[in-house]
């Protein structure tokens, strides 16, 4: 039998509440398609934070490295600064195991009522794929003068050309397999050293990859095309704070936020990818058992295509995509009646 070991980090807010519905689901397919899934519950949190002074111990990292992917819920809770939170937890592990593509796809599914009016199935069906270890994101800075009337932050955004081309490979060898079409996140009218140097990388990228076509825009206009052409859009590539934005949008125009999923990859394999919604803790709905957990549904099927379970992985998409059809199997964000664990029950009755 093929056994896969997962680390699991609830986390905090509705993290665990959906990483529980997520694990139910993942379950039912391991009995039905023939695998094992062998979890290991990691408790890092904003309450550990609260007990022990850390997110995660000294070698948490070290602690999940071994397994064979990282299947997370979200950080962040008003108990902990969430700078203090996220760069604790959830950045080191991004960043320390090198899981530097961030894959995020969007899509409309029958059932779910776009905001776009006119807008069918057809024309909402994109990847975000998001550099996820430098750019904007970077430790490079600090306050400055502080407490002095001369006081001032700065922080360098980093883009090494290794980083840059390789998420640009990452993100035209998704298109190859998709409609072939690659659109850059860009602002090199106005961001004068970097910006620049990620056009450069794209064109050199175009050349790598020759029968994709390509489109560029400043990320200002692309929001707005987001909204008023989303149909224009198949992947597109996105430094680490534009990817950020725009894998927010996407989902906001396919539905719901609570939908959206999330692989962030090491594609050479050497440590554990890992698999996430894009939501975070949602403090405002924790602990009412109303989240939607198709986010966290949806990234267990992603972690199951990454660990070779496609079968797996195809079942569990057909029959959360036959829930979003029906109020009574829909959340409520997506405008139905179901509690969290209803609509898990849903899928589960869908895959039969
Ligand atoms: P959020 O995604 O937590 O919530 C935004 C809105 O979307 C809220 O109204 C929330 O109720 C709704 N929402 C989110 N997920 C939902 C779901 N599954 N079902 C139904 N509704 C859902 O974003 P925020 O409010 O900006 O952040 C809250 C906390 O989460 C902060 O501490 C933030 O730093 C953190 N955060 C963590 C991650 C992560 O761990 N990957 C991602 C984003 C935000
Ligand atoms: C996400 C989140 C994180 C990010 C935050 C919580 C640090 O918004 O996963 O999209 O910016 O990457
Ligand atoms: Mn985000």
């Amino acid at each position: 039998q093929r056994r896969h070991s997962i680390a699991v980090i609830p986390g905090d807010g509705i993290g665990p509440e959906v990483i529980e519905a997520g694990q139910r689901v993942l379950e039912a397919l391991a009995d039905r398609f023939d695998f094992a899934l062998d979890w290991t519950t990691f408790d890092w949190s904003c309450e550990r934070y609260a007990e022990t002074g850390t997110m995660m111990p000294e070698d948490g990292i070290d602690q999940v490295r071994a397994h064979d992917a990282i299947y997370l819920g979200a950080v962040g809770w008003p108990s902990v600064p969430d700078h203090v939170s996220l760069w604790g937890l959830l950045i080191p592990l991004r960043r320390d195991l090198d899981l530097y593509a961030n894959v995020r796809p969007v899509k409309l599914f029958e059932g779910v009522t776009c905001p776009l009016a006119g807008r069918t199935p057809d024309d909402i069906d994109f990847v975000v794929v998001r550099e996820n270890v430098e750019g904007e994101y970077s430790k490079i800075g600090g306050r400055l003068y502080e407490g002095t009337e001369h006081e001032a932050a700065n922080q360098v955004a980093m883009f090494t050309r290794h980083g840059t081309d390789r998420i640009m490979d990452i993100a035209f060898e998704l298109a190859q397999t998709r409609r072939k079409h690659v659109t850059s996140a860009t602002k090199s009218n106005g961001i004068v050293h970097t910006m620049p140097f990620w056009d450069e990388r794209f064109e050199a990228a175009k050349t790598r990859h020759p029968g994709i076509d390509t489109a560029a825009y400043h990320i200002d206009i692309l929001t707005a095309h987001f909204v008023l052409n989303p149909d224009r859009f198949d992947v597109v590539v996105a430094s680490n704070l534009f990817g950020d934005i725009l894998s927010d949008l996407g989902p906001a125009i396919a539905g719901s936020i609570g939908i959206a999923p999330s692989a962030n990859l090491n594609p050479a394999r050497t440590t554990p990818s890992m698999f996430e919604p894009v939501h975070g803790s949602a403090l405002d709905i924790a602990g009412q058992g109303i989240a939607n957990p198709a986010a966290a549904i949806w990234s267990g099927a992603m972690m199951l295509d990454h660990l070779g379970e496609t079968a797996a992985s195809d079942a569990v998409m057909s029959a959360l995509a036959e829930t979003f059809k029906h109020p009574e199997t829909r959340t409520r964000d997506l405008g139905g009646t179901a509690s969290t664990s209803e609509a898990v029950d849903a899928v589960l009755k869908a895959m039969g």
